[in-house]
C-alpha cells in the first residue's frame, strides 16, 4: 500500500479531531492538530500582552513571530501528540475558553498563517499524514488524497465541546461555549487569508446524528480505495 495524505476540515467542533486520531492510529500515520498551533501563537501573544479581550496589537505579534518555536510530542499513555511552544508543554492551556475567545482573531494574521503553514507543509512532506483545521484541503495540502469536510449542527458542537471542558474539570457555561463557537464560525468563514471553505474534491460529512463507528468505517472505506 502506498501512503496518503488525508485533509480534514470543518468548523469547531465537528469531531475533527476523534476521527483523525483514529484515522492515524489505525494507518500507523502521524497526526497533527493544527488548531492546536494556531491556539499556541494565541498564548504566547497573550503572555506577551499582545492580544486581550479589549485590545489586539498584532504589529508587536507579527515583528515576534521568529521567537515562537512549536513542536509536538507524542505522549505514550495519552496516545496523541501534546503542543510545545518554546519548549514548554502548553496542552492544557491551549484548550482554555480564554485562549479559545482569542484564537480565531489570532488565525486572520497573514503572517501568522504564512509561519504556521509552513511548518505544516515540512511535516506532511513524505505523506502518511492525517491534518485537521481549516484549510488543510485548501491551502495546505491541495493536492491531498483524501479531503473531508465535517459539519454539525451549532448545538451538537457546543454540546460537544462543553463536555470535554467539563470532563477536564474546567467550570464553563454551555451559553458561552455556543456563542464562542458561532463567533469562531463566524470569523473563520468569513477572514480574507485561507477562510474556512469545503474544497471542491472534498467529501462532507454531517455527524450530528452519525454514530462515530459507522462515521469511521464510512471514512476507512474511501481511505482503502486510495491507499
Ligand atoms: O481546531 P480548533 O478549534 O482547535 O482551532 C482553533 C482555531 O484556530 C479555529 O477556530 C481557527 O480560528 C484557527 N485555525 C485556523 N486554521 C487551521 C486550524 C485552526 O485558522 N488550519
Amino acid at each position: 500500500t502506498k501512503k496518503i495524505t488525508i485533509a480534514i476540515d470543518g468548523f469547531s467542533s465537528t469531531g475533527k479531531s476523534t476521527i483523525a486520531k483514529q484515522l492515524a492510529k489505525e494507518l500507523g500515520y502521524i497526526y497533527v492538530d493544527t488548531g492546536a498551533m494556531y491556539r499556541a501563537v494565541t498564548l504566547y501573544a497573550m503572555q506577551q500582552n499582545y492580544i486581550s479581550e479589549t485590545f489586539f496589537n498584532s504589529k508587536e505579534l507579527i515583528a515576534d513571530l521568529d521567537n515562537i518555536s512549536l513542536s509536538f510530542t507524542f505522549n505514550e499513555q495519552l496516545g496523541f501528540a501534546e503542543m510545545f511552544l518554546n519548549n514548554v508543554n502548553v496542552e492544557k492551556e491551549i484548550r482554555t475558553i480564554e485562549v479559545s475567545k482569542l484564537v480565531s482573531k489570532v488565525a486572520t494574521i497573514s503572517d501568522v498563517r504564512k509561519k504556521l503553514v509552513k511548518e505544516q507543509q515540512e511535516m506532511g512532506k513524505n505523506k502518511g499524514i492525517v491534518m485537521d483545521g481549516r484549510d488543510i484541503g485548501t491551502v495546505v495540502f491541495p493536492n491531498a488524497e483524501l479531503k473531508l469536510f465535517m459539519t454539525a449542527s451549532a448545538d451538537k458542537r457546543a454540546t460537544r465541546r462543553y463536555k470535554e471542558l467539563l470532563d477536564r474539570g474546567d467550570k464553563v457555561n454551555y451559553e458561552e461555549i455556543l456563542l464562542n463557537v458561532q463567533e469562531r464560525d463566524r470569523i473563520d468563514s468569513t477572514r480574507e487569508d485561507s477562510p474556512l471553505t469545503k474544497a471542491d474534491d472534498a467529501i462532507e460529512f454531517d455527524n450530528s446524528d452519525m454514530g462515530l463507528k459507522e462515521q469511521f468505517e464510512r471514512i476507512m472505506s474511501l481511505v482503502n480505495a486510495r491507499i
